[in-house]
């Protein structure tokens, strides 16, 4: 059972021992540890319904708590908190079932559901800049998590593939000939110069336009030069994800021109279900207490953004079985979302039961709080900032001579990736925030360099160390009390952080840990001289749990370890 579930249970036990009617409650951490480890405030809550002082139901709630599991002690504070101490041996067996589990005691849930997290979702023209990097990466995160905790989780990346502008982009692919993948190296300086094309001249743009309608109705010519621009294009978004060690395949691809065949249908099913309307010779959706209709099919018969959501919508729900998806999307597409879940409700095109979220995010500033561009004031390619963070990294290492060149290389890539996912992971995902790599290079503080050096430091203990770990662990002082009581928070954290979509409770509880950990470190030796045999192995499975909780943690948010920093 999860480990605060298991303080609930005692109360729970407590209350119907001492035959009080009650609801669910919870004990919530104690804000500091002089008040022990955990507290019940419920007592002033049911003092109202009861008529009773709360103090008096406190009284009766503590003379019938067990003292023979979790608990040691229990006192009654204020005016009718009950701070709660934790048994020290209790404890201390919960840590070790920990460390021996290779799920670190985190359990798999019973019922798994399917979910489709939808991430990264770049568009085909361009290339991928700042903005995709907190959709891959927090989708990302939330895909890890969901499997870690045992969901059936689907990725599903719904690239922008279709629309005119593939018009313009081929008719351009097939004008500079068979070099045309070499012209696609750069996407960005690729789709100016098309552009340019388009705007100049007038036989190239009719071209461009009589080329969006030859793909639309099948024609093999444009269809075979669409597949292979989405193929160099797509490409270069697997070079991203590489770089950022993201675990989107080509098999995860879902493109919007998959639902392309399905429109049609959509717009037939909203037809009979009485939902549609025409308004200026588009079928527009009109929503109770939205002022603006959702549009899902223009005049000239296009359909639009969110005809194709609706096709997705439906595609998820019922052939993949989703119960919960998940869209990671920036914020600015809020209206958007509510809209479209609004109509596949309304519309049965998926079940009442089936959890529809869009998970949104704010954007990524830079230092005087404008939206982040290049000097010359582009858009910043996702490329040449990884780039960019590897160079920086190398330049953070210290003691350059203790490494090989091809160590630094590697160590340089994973702290560089590492510290620009770790800040971003790291911050409550619907502000907007503030990119600094000064502040995500730097070892000390809730940066993914202070994890891995705790992590390495971990492992120089046990390179030194060399033996085997053996005997009981022993909370020895309140140090080690605290330190044991996080570890065993992880899995309640997780799981939070699995409703919420919040990788930053997780990078938050880490953090945490982890200060723990360094003062554990510096005040309880482990390896030094006089230091007794029961409590060197009791101090090096804390240690033990502590690196593989970091570890896992990390791996949850896609984030290597090192062994040596
Ligand atoms: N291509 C979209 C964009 O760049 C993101 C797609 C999000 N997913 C979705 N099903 N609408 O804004």
């Amino acid at each position: 059972m999860k480990f605060k579930s298991q303080i609930n249970q005692v109360i729970k036990d407590a209350f119907i021992k001492a035959n009080i009617e009650h609801e669910a409650m919870s004990v919530s951490e104690a804000t500091k540890s002089e008040f022990g480890d955990f507290q019940f405030n419920g007592a002033m809550a049911l003092s109202k319904k009861l008529g009773k002082n709360p103090r008096e139901i406190a009284t009766e709630i503590l003379n019938n708590l067990d003292f023979t599991g979790p608990l040691a002690k229990a006192e009654i504070a204020g005016p009718g908190f009950i701070n709660l101490w934790l048994n020290p041996l209790w404890i201390a067996s919960q840590c070790e079932v920990a460390a021996k589990d290779s799920r670190l005691g985190v359990g798999k849930r019973e019922t798994p559901i399917k979910v489709v997290v939808d991430y990264s979702g770049p568009n085909m023209a361009k290339q991928m800049h700042v903005g995709h990097l907190r959709s891959t990466i927090i989708g990302d995160t939330l895909a890890n998590l969901l499997t870690f905790l045992g969901d059936d989780v689907i990725r599903q990346n719904h690239i922008g593939d279709w629309g005119t502008q593939f018009g313009m982009l081929i008719a351009y692919l097939e004008e500079t000939g068979s070099d045309g993948s070499s012209c696609l190296k750069d996407l960005e300086q690729f789709y100016k110069d098309a552009k340019k094309r388009f705007d100049e001249d007038e036989n190239f743009a009719n071209k461009a336009r009589e080329y969006v309608v030859k793909i639309q109705s099948g024609d093999m010519h444009c269809l075979n030069l669409w597949q292979k621009f989405i193929d160099i294009s797509l490409g270069h978004c697997e070079d991203v994800y590489g770089k950022l060690c993201v675990k989107l395949t080509r098999d995860d691809v879902k493109a919007e021109s998959f639902y392309n065949e399905d429109l049609p249908q959509v717009i037939e099913d909203l037809i009979k279900q009485n939902l549609l309307k025409e308004s200026d010779g588009a079928q527009c959706v009109f929503l109770e207490g939205e002022k603006i209709p959702v549009i899902v099919q223009k005049s000239g018969g296009g359909y639009l953004y969110a005809t194709t959501d609706l096709a997705a919508l439906r595609y998820r729900a019922n052939v993949l079985g989703a119960k919960r998806i998940s869209y990671i999307v920036d914020a600015r597409q809020a209206g958007h979302f509510k809209q479209v879940f609004k109509v596949a409700k309304e519309s049965d095109f998926v079940a009442e039961d089936v959890t529809l979220e869009h998970v949104a995010f704010g954007m990524m500033m830079d230092k005087s709080g404008r939206p982040f561009k290049t000097r010359d004031g582009g858009t910043v390619k996702l490329t040449d900032l990884l780039d960019e963070a590897v160079v920086k990294a190398k330049a953070a290492i210290k003691d350059k001579e203790n490494y090989s060149q091809e160590e630094i290389e590697d160590l340089a890539q994973i702290i560089g990736i590492g510290a620009v996912k770790y800040a971003d992971l790291s911050i409550n995902r619907e502000s907007n925030y503030i990119f600094s790599w000064d502040k995500m290079l730097s070892f000390e503080g809730n940066t993914s360099l202070y994890m891995q050096y705790a992590y390495a430091r971990i492992q120089s203990i046990f390179r030194r160390f060399d033996g085997e770990i053996k005997g009981d662990i022993i909370i020895g002082d309140a140090l080690e009390h605290r330190l044991s009581v996080m570890l065993l928070r992880f899995e309640d954290i997780l799981n939070q952080a699995a409703v919420n979509a919040a990788p930053n409770q997780i990078t938050t509880y880490l953090y945490e840990l982890v200060t723990l950990f360094m003062r554990f470190y510096e005040q309880n030796p482990m390896l030094k001289e006089g230091v007794d045999e029961q409590t060197k192995m009791s101090r090096l499975q804390l240690a033990d749990l502590t690196a593989k909780t970091i570890k896992q943690g990390l791996d949850i948010l896609g984030i290597e370890v090192v062994n040596k920093l």
